[in-house]
């Protein structure tokens, strides 16, 4: 494209596109043997209005997604706000699903009372975001949370809450932002280059870090737990006497599995300063270790 309006037309075809993609529309397969593709063309044509200007519709369409793309890092910081304020939490336990926008900020009794009038901002981008569903209500707006949101309420069994405060924590956000430094350095991991140190000896050395990732570990374990001892998968601990769950964290995984099979010994190998206090009872016990030494247990 050499024309001077070539970077209008590269947008409008990229918006093509990308509209194509997010809707589904087809799916990439290899050809059928013996099928023959059929061609196809685009004809992009440039709305002229009435008055024969052109219409600035489409352009003002760009702009948007061009600014939504922009501001999209903002996301996870408005998400964590949210979560570190309770809001999902808040709104989840509410009496009636709608909450009014100002029986909520009553119930956020931290809030700097200069910055109230911020939450029906906040509220408004998080309903861009996908967590809550915006209602009218007579008296003002109101609040429902969505299926999506309820991945951020701390007790929902879907949640996804521990797992994204993992990931927008100070030590991944900086680890994430050093990717390009590794590629050209020659660490092991992205975490050695943005800290200086493996990833386990941080969790060994910050105990806040550990825990925010064990946290993590354990949420993910929760719901594939639940898959794991279901009909469709249980049959494969049929004839088992014992089992160890290497690396088993905080023992999520291996304390399902105890309770719903009790003739079957579980064990949980981790580090020190994973384990704990922690010594299980009845068919589970916890034994500390490293899976890459011999172990008498
Ligand atoms: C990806 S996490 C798995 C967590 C676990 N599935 C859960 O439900 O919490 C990996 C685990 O391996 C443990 N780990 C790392 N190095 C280890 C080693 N040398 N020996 C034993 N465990 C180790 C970590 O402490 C961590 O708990």
């Amino acid at each position: 494209m050499s024309s001077s309006n070539s970077s209008f037309w590269k947008k409008a075809v990229n918006s093509e596109i990308d509209s194509i993609l997010s809707n589904h529309t087809w799916e990439l397969v290899y050809l059928p043997p013996g099928n023959k593709p059929l061609g196809s063309k685009w004809i992009f044509k440039r709305k002229i209005k009435a008055d024969g200007t052109i219409d600035k519709y489409k352009l003002i369409q760009d702009e948007v997604h061009n600014w939504d793309y922009l501001l999209r890092d903002l996301r996870p910081s408005c998400i964590k706000c949210a979560i570190e304020l309770e809001i999902p939490d808040i709104i989840c336990k509410n009496a009636n699903p709608v909450m009014s926008v100002s029986d909520l900020t009553a119930t956020l009794s931290n809030l700097n009372p200069s910055k109230i009038i911020f939450i029906p901002v906040l509220m408004r981008v998080l309903v861009d975001f996908g967590l809550f569903n915006y209602h009218q209500l007579q008296q003002g707006d109101g609040y429902l949370i969505t299926n999506f949101g309820r991945l951020f309420v701390k007790n929902d069994p879907s949640s996804k809450r521990s797992f994204f405060l993992f990931s927008q924590h100070p030590v991944m956000l900086k680890t994430t932002a050093s990717v390009s430094d590794w590629l050209q350095d020659d660490l092991p991991t992205a975490v050695e280059t943005a800290h200086g140190k493996s990833h386990w000896d941080y969790c060994v050395e910050e105990s806040e870090f550990g825990s925010v990732f064990d946290d993590a570990m354990a949420s993910d374990s929760r719901l594939i737990s639940n898959l794991l001892i279901s009909d469709c998968c249980k049959h494969v601990f049929e004839g088992l006497a014992s089992l160890v769950d290497v690396g088993g964290g905080t023992g999520v995984m291996a304390m399902a599995i105890a309770e719903a099979f009790p003739g079957l010994k579980c064990f949980v190998l981790d580090l020190p300063h994973v384990i704990g206090e922690r010594k299980g009872t009845g068919n589970l016990k916890f034994v500390v270790g490293s899976m890459f030494e011999n172990s008498s247990h």
